[in-house]
């Protein structure tokens, strides 16, 4: 039977440790290619998918301790662009056509961030890798996946993370931790769900964005997340 995606126009968030496979920190080829290899099925659907990627395997904004919090945060914006290139590189290997965008500009490294461009990079068949988060200090790369969808109109957050889903409390901590397979944004916010920052949930709230968190660690997920199939869980209204 041949099924038709759920959505034509999705934003992928990819943490920075989604790269690293087991090693947790720097870039795992093997991963890496094996996230891609997902990604180009699925956009051999059809599907137009831009990414957002984080950058802790490289570096986190909060591992600088007493360091100046805006250094940190703008360290961590170089190590997303490390890990755009990585993605370029192998999915150009895989014969998916990119672009990458930086929200700072460094033009001989990629092209800048330029809305309308990215959205006919879209329309032309090709993958659109955002780096840098948003270029500002204090701001999330969960927050810059809401604030591009929002921009691009993407229909859903696909927000790809170590964990299945989301849970009340650690499930590796507490083997009682309640999963949730629907949550609201409020939810989110009074309960102080570590899903996602504040910031980006509201932004996601406010322009009635869906987030689906599911777990990487299954292979197919990226293409069922697509496909509409019920995994992880959805926060919407
Ligand atoms: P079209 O205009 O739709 O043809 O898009 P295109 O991206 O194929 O054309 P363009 O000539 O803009 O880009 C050709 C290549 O150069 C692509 O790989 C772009 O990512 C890259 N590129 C475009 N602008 C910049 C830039 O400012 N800096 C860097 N480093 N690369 C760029």
């Amino acid at each position: 039977i041949f099924l038709e995606p759920k959505y034509k126009r999705v934003i992928i968030k990819l943490s920075g440790e989604a790269l690293s496979g087991s090693a947790g920190h720097g870039i795992d080829t093997p991963t890496v290619q094996s996230i891609c290899s997902q990604i180009k099925e699925v956009f051999e659907l059809g599907v137009e998918i831009a990414i957002v990627v984080g950058g802790g395997n490289f570096w986190r904004g909060r591992s600088g301790e007493g360091m100046d919090k805006s250094t940190a945060d703008y360290m961590g914006m170089l190590a997303t662009c490390i890990n755009a290139l990585g993605l370029q590189d192998v999915l150009e290997e895989m014969d998916v056509p990119v672009r990458v965008q930086t929200a700072i500009e460094m033009k001989q490294i990629a092209e800048p961030y330029i809305r309308r461009k990215a959205i006919r990079h879209l329309e032309k068949r090709r993958v659109v890798i955002f780096a840098c988060g948003t270029g500002n200090p204090f701001f999330t790369t969960d927050t810059t996946a809401a604030l591009r969808a929002a921009e691009i109109d993407a229909e859903i957050i696909l927000l790809a993370k170590s964990i299945d889903a989301v849970y009340d409390s650690d499930p590796l901590v507490n083997p009682d931790a309640i999963r949730y397979s629907e949550l609201s944004y409020i939810d989110v916010l009074n309960q102080g769900l570590k899903v996602m920052d504040s910031t980006a949930t509201s932004l996601c709230m406010d322009n009635h964005i869906p987030i689906l968190v599911f777990g990487l660690n299954e292979p197919e997920n990226i293409l069922r997340a697509i496909m509409g199939e019920k995994i992880g869980t959805i926060i919407q209204e």
